[in-house]
């Protein structure tokens, strides 16, 4: 069986998790990566043999199964629209899909036409103690569920563009908040259809990072269609690791999930030492170190499931599609209404 070929725009952050998970799947070669900088550094550390400046050149270079799409959140829609126009057929977009409802609306229109699959990489959907979760709630073991709180915080992006509004689309809300926003629907199997919401409206007004454009702190109520309410919460003002977690809460039980701060593993170091958690600024004393989180943050498994998809010519899972990937974006921009206006947003269907 031929090894299916991917390629990777970016050379960072995302790239380095997309590396990280094609690299535990044994039927895929990173075959190329385009990159404005680090490309080398990149590109050694995951042996991959062919490198560009431009990811229009490595398009038309190279002939690619996959593309992962790992660069700043309004290059989403340049990048995935010039491998569709390439004719490659699947094309895995990092979160948010774009930076505009309407560049997701063109996006998803391009690749349609083209009839190109595009996945939209919410990895929350892929995390085994969200899946787990979700297994016990289908089971009844919650009853019906009333009401969802999921949040998505942490210090500050490392990444200068997530930092600007004008190449993140927003704030923490857009950026870490788009988590719990995507995998909400999917997890209660309904749409979000209305929200309130309120934010720290960026540089001046925010609470720490007065140099970010957007917004440091954001947080809304939403409405599910079938009749429950949820709480979502991203910002960037949380010192001590990212932290993420979800409370369930049902007719017959709840669940809480601790998806970074869970480790089993507690270690307590006076020298320190490499490496605890993503967002942690030391390691000595007492620290609780992730064990994989590639594996418990679900990267392993949205990549192994994307490449499944293309090896067998499927449609990605609920939650991870393209018009997912928008329906996040809707949402995400009628929060940003509903604070602006100080209202109550009804979310129109797509
Ligand atoms: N799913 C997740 O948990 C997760 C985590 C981090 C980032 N992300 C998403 O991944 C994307 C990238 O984030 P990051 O943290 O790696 O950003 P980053 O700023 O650390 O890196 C940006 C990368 O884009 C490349 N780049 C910039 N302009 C380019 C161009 N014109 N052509 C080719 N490459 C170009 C740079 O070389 C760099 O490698 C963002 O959309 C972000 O939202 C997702």
């Amino acid at each position: 069986m031929d090894k299916l070929k991917v390629g990777i725009v970016g050379s960072k952050f995302a790239a380095m998790l997309h590396a990280e998970s094609y690299k535990r799947c044994p039927d895929v070669v990173i075959a190329s990566v385009a990159a404005v900088d680090n490309l080398n550094e990149f590109a050694g550390t995951y042996q991959i043999p062919n490198r560009y400046d431009d990811f229009r050149e490595m398009f038309a270079g190279e002939k690619l199964d996959i593309v992962s799409v790992c660069v700043p959140n309004f290059l989403h829609k340049d990048v995935v629209i010039a491998a569709a126009d390439a004719g490659i057929k699947s094309i895995i977009c990092e979160k948010p899909l774009a930076t505009s409802v309407e560049d997701g609306l063109a996006m998803i229109k391009i690749c349609r036409e083209k009839q190109v699959r595009l996945m939209y990489a919410e990895d929350w959907i892929f995390a085994p103690a969200l899946i787990r979760a979700k297994e016990i709630v289908k089971e009844g073991g919650i009853g019906d569920i009333l009401y969802v709180k999921a949040k998505e915080t942490h210090n500050g992006s490392h990444s200068v563009f997530a930092q600007k509004k004008e190449y993140c689309g927003g704030g923490a809300m857009i950026h870490l908040g788009i988590h719990p926003i995507g995998f909400m629907p999917w997890f209660l199997e309904s749409d979000i259809v209305q929200v309130m919401a309120m934010i720290t409206e960026g540089a001046g007004n925010n609470l720490v990072h007065k140099d970010y454009t957007g917004e440091d702190w954001a947080a809304a109520l939403v409405k599910f269609e079938q009749g429950a309410r949820g709480f979502v919460e991203g910002n960037y003002i949380t010192c001590g690791g990212m932290d993420d977690k979800v409370e369930i809460y049902g007719t017959e039980g709840n669940i809480h999930v601790d998806l970074t701060m869970g480790s089993p593993l507690t270690v307590y170091s006076r020298p320190g030492y490499g490496y605890a958690l993503e967002k942690t600024d030391f390691t000595h004393g007492w620290t609780k170190p992730a064990v994989d989180e590639f594996m418990s943050l679900g990267y392993i498994n949205e990549i192994t499931h994307f490449v499944n998809c293309t090896r067998n010519n499927l449609e990605p899972q609920k939650g991870t599609t393209g018009e997912d990937g928008l329906k996040a974006l809707s949402v995400t921009f009628a929060v940003y209404e509903s604070a602006e206006k100080g209202q109550v947003v009804k979310i129109s269907k797509q």
